[in-house]
């Protein structure tokens, strides 16, 4: 990292911030009464952005307004979770009339046997379903099914996965990638995860050899990491290890699940897994979204009527489970998404090309930049080189500073994304090529303002 870059980028951050503080007085307002009852003034870190982040009142379609009125095409799109936009009017209504009929049942309903048979028809390789309340959740069943399908503890995920805050699967997620990435995790929860880099076939075998793995979890395109998709030929080449070793692949489809294709990855890139975990849009956009979903041969381990013996089965429920509200959601979304098949090829062809046109923007001001992903999640690095998994999306960074001037400027130019550290962008169909073009514009005027700081015009005109 240049330190004179980095000086140059914090004065033009300071100016921007000023505007932004003369836009957003009431976001401030809220987030100095946050401060003192929410710890870091959120409820989640991811959420923060500097100087404090913009609280917003209301969102349909592609955007959002904060407290203060001011539009934003809105990218994070609830973590990833609105593939159709927020909330549209057919769920919408949906939920109105199921939750007139009660908001928690508690018993089995007609909903839970017509989402579970939708979503084996559109899942390949699904038989079998049961929902969880969030992607963390669903994770955590997913693995004790694996293990208790192969009688292994071992499980492998990669650097950079992202799978929720779960314990056995909290390490491994930002360099050094071998401890604990929170406080109050002791070793021993960590102490059967394995983690290898993605889109690395080499290091996965060297650790199946060892014959001891129950599961490979796998993002099929990493999210959080900064969506980065597979390198070709690599998650046919995880199945063939993972088959070849006798464990279980896991797809996690938390993000990518009806967001690539109605059948998430494995459709998308014609590869099977032998479980699937869903979150996010699985919900409809309610919340408590989660599922876990596989071939009967695994998810019978939970069938109690099969397994009266809670000890000769995998266990798995919930309060909130399966409740009427988030599947009545959940079931007219991914019935309207997957009776709607070509709403896919516009909207990853569009995405496709903002990615094209972000490549060039790279070319047009020599200054190094990358548009990563594939359909609608696009990652935009400002590294040296085309990140290939999360090392080098980290490693290869110019500048820090230079992802806050990208996230406060496109604020100010009304357009919110996730993550101020990290730029990755899920747009929904509802986002329009006038949205699209309007997301290249901001980032090519700022790059822009960037490229001609003269501390970046000297390390520029140095490398090159
Ligand atoms: C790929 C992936 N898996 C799991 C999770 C955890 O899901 P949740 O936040 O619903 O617990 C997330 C959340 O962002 C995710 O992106």
């Amino acid at each position: 990292m240049n330190a004179h870059i980095e000086a140059e980028l914090e004065g033009l951050w300071k100016g921007l911030a000023s505007s932004y503080e003369a836009k957003t007085p009431r976001s401030k307002e809220l987030f100095e009464r946050a401060r003192a009852v929410l710890p870091g003034g959120t409820n989640y870190h991811i959420r923060f952005y500097k100087p404090y982040p913009a609280f917003i009142s209301r969102a349909k379609g592609p955007l959002v307004w904060d407290v203060d009125g001011n539009p934003y095409d809105d990218y994070w799109m609830g973590h990833g979770v609105h593939v159709l936009g927020h909330a549209p009017d057919f769920v919408l209504e949906k939920v109105r009339e199921v939750a007139s009929r009660g908001t928690h049942l508690g018993y089995p309903h007609e909903l839970l046997v017509e989402y579970a048979e939708l979503l084996t028809k559109v899942l390949p390789g699904v038989e079998m379903v049961r929902f969880c309340n969030s992607g963390t959740e669903s994770v955590m069943y997913a693995l004790r099914l694996a293990r208790a399908f192969t009688g292994l503890d071992k499980v492998v995920k990669m650097e950079g996965g992202w799978h929720g805050a779960y314990d056995g699967l909290h390490v491994g997620v930002a360099p050094p990638y071998d401890v604990p990435e929170s406080l109050g995790l002791p070793r021993e929860a960590i102490s059967n995860t394995v983690v290898v880099p993605y889109n690395d076939l080499g290091a996965l075998e060297e650790v199946l050899k060892g014959g001891d793995v129950a599961a490979v979890i796998v993002e099929p395109v990493m999210g959080a990491a900064g969506c980065i998709g597979p390198e070709p030929g690599y998650l046919k080449g995880l199945r063939d290890l993972v088959d070849e070793h006798g464990a279980l692949l896991i797809f996690d489809e938390v993000i990518t699940g009806f967001r690539l294709a109605p059948g998430g990855a494995q459709e998308y890139f014609g590869v099977k897994a032998d479980l699937v975990v869903l979150g996010k849009a699985v919900g409809g956009g309610f919340p408590g979204a989660g599922a876990i979903a596989g071939p009967s041969e695994v998810l019978e381990l939970l069938d109690h009527i099969k397994r009266p013996d809670p000890r000769e089965r995998s266990a798995h429920g919930g309060t909130f489970t399966g409740n009427p509200i988030t599947l009545a959601a959940g079931y007219a979304l991914v019935r309207h998404l997957s009776s709607h098949r070509g709403l896919y090829e516009r909207f990853n062809a569009l995405w496709d090309r903002v990615r094209r046109e972000l490549n060039a923007l790279s070319d047009e001001l020599g200054l190094p930049c990358h548009a990563t992903g594939e359909g609608s999640m696009v990652g935009f690095h400002l590294t040296t080189e085309r990140p290939k998994d999360h090392r080098t999306a980290v490693g290869a960074r110019w500048s820090m500073k230079a992802y806050e001037v990208l996230h406060l400027s496109l604020r100010l130019k009304g357009i919110l994304y996730m993550t101020e550290q990290n730029a990755h962008f899920f747009p929904s169909m509802a986002h329009g090529e006038g949205q699209a073009r309007k997301l290249v514009e901001a980032i090519g005027e700022t790059l822009f303002e960037m490229a001609s700081l003269g501390s970046v015009k000297a390390w520029l005109a140095r490398s090159s």
